[in-house]
């Protein structure tokens, strides 16, 4: 073996029930006296932001809160809500919510350190130095942002989902409580919690880390597959896999609600230092121009770029079926790995993720377009265990059709 990895999280991670009462210590321990709460109406709503602020305010904190957060955040809302922060004289910021308020909490964090335009920093380790102290606290389970370095915005004029990639994006803390996740409505748990399960199998399944391609001179915070990854990868596989379906079933139930928790994060901390692959790049162009949640449009995909790399990981696959609970007792690799896709096709029907993209509104003639736009997602797609062209994108776009 001659592997050699980085491995990043969270600067501090707390996890379980009502963890979200230490809010006001964590903030206390950053030496911080003003945070901005960045979040959305339905949270609001939800009760959620009233909790976060009493907890804050219980420690003698200034809080203010910029409720007007949305999914898929455009990149013009990363600057009305970095202006707010200003205004208020932030010394730190808490993303609360889903990936898409995480996110945004992410680049205002930037701005506010840095100064510029959200533009600015699109792509890989455009940052330059530590930004505004960052807490994310995820309602959704999720996206793993809350440990990641990645933030997500939409181009709207380009109708494509852009990222910005840093090791400097990842929170100071990040407070994971299941009990946030309660009030998700199904569609979100499914979406979300299906998303969670492609950065665990994408992680799992991606390029070596020795044979990482980074050309001369680039810099990415992705790494290929690696030990540390692996380890969490594979428990957050086997966590999401028996416990998504009840989730979404029973929102109630809260030990379906932690072990997703649990199993979002640990897929983060997989993904966001091994990396996310040929699902994520081809899902960009296809939320950008169909407006389906990343988690929709991603689940929509996974079995299809599952085929399609199945040939260059066989044993991995067969590992996944394992671990989504697939008997594979007596089982050739080819004939258990095609189960992990079979297992990952019946999660799908299941929870409702849309089976084909002419479901969410696609047409043939615009897949020539998304396939070009998803190729030119280099920095994830060299992630793929398998090389792609842009033409075995088409294919795969065409078989999910
Ligand atoms: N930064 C990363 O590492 C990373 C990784 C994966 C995805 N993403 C991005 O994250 C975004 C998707 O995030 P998401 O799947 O968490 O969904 P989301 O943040 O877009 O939330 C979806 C909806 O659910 C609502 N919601 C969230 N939590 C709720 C709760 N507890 N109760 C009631 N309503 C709730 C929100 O208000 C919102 O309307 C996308 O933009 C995606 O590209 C980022
Ligand atoms: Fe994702």
């Amino acid at each position: 073996m001659r592997t050699t990895f980085t491995f990043h999280s969270a600067g501090q991670l707390i996890f379980g029930r009502n963890a979200a009462g230490q809010l006001g210590e964590v903030a206390d321990r950053l030496g911080v006296a003003r945070v901005f709460v960045v979040t959305d109406a339905a949270l609001v709503k939800a009760g959620l932001v009233g909790r976060v602020e009493s907890a804050l305010q219980g420690a003698k904190l200034s809080v203010a809160v910029f409720d007007g957060g949305l999914p898929e955040p455009p990149i013009a809302l990363a600057e009305t809500c970095a202006a707010e922060a200003r205004k208020f004289k932030a010394q730190a910021i808490l993303g609360l919510g889903g990936g898409s308020n995480m996110d945004l909490a992410k680049i205002v964090a930037t701005i506010l350190a840095h100064g510029g335009a959200p533009r600015d920093y699109i792509g890989d380790d455009q940052i330059k130095g530590p930004i505004m102290p960052l807490i994310c606290v995820p309602t959704t389970a999720g996206t793993g942002s809350e440990v990641s370095g990645a933030s997500v915005l939409t181009d709207t004029e380009k109708k494509m989902k852009v990222g910005i990639l840093s090791n400097y994006l990842r929170p100071r803390a990040a407070i994971v409580d299941p009990l946030l996740t309660v009030s998700c409505p199904p569609k979100v748990t499914a979406d979300s919690g299906i998303d969670a399960l492609t950065h665990a199998i994408e992680a799992y399944t991606a390029v070596d880390n020795e044979e990482f391609p980074l050309p001369p001179g680039e810099r990415t915070i992705y790494q290929g597959r690696h030990p540390l990854g692996d380890l969490h990868a594979e428990r957050a596989i086997e966590l999401i896999g028996a416990n998504l379906r009840q989730a979404v079933a029973d929102g109630q139930d809260l030990s379906a609600r932690e072990a997703m928790a649990l199993g979002a994060t640990l897929a983060g901390m997989a993904f966001s230092n091994v990396g996310v692959a040929a699902v994520h790049a081809l899902e960009y162009p296809i939320g950008g121009a169909t407006h389906c949640s990343h988690g929709s449009g991603n689940g929509l995909l996974l079995p299809f770029v599952m085929r399609f790399n199945l040939p260059a990981r066989l044993r991995r696959f067969a590992r996944i079926a394992a671990l989504l609970g697939e008997n594979v007792a007596g089982l050739d690799d080819s004939a258990a790995a095609d189960r992990a896709i079979a297992a990952v096709e019946r999660l799908k029907a299941d929870i409702g993720i849309p089976h084909r993209l002419r479901d969410l509104g696609v047409r043939e003639d615009q897949l020539p377009l998304f396939a070009e736009k998803a190729f030119a997602v280099k920095r994830i797609l060299r992630v793929n265990p398998r090389q792609v062209t842009c033409s075995d994108l088409e294919h795969i776009l065409r078989s999910a059709w």
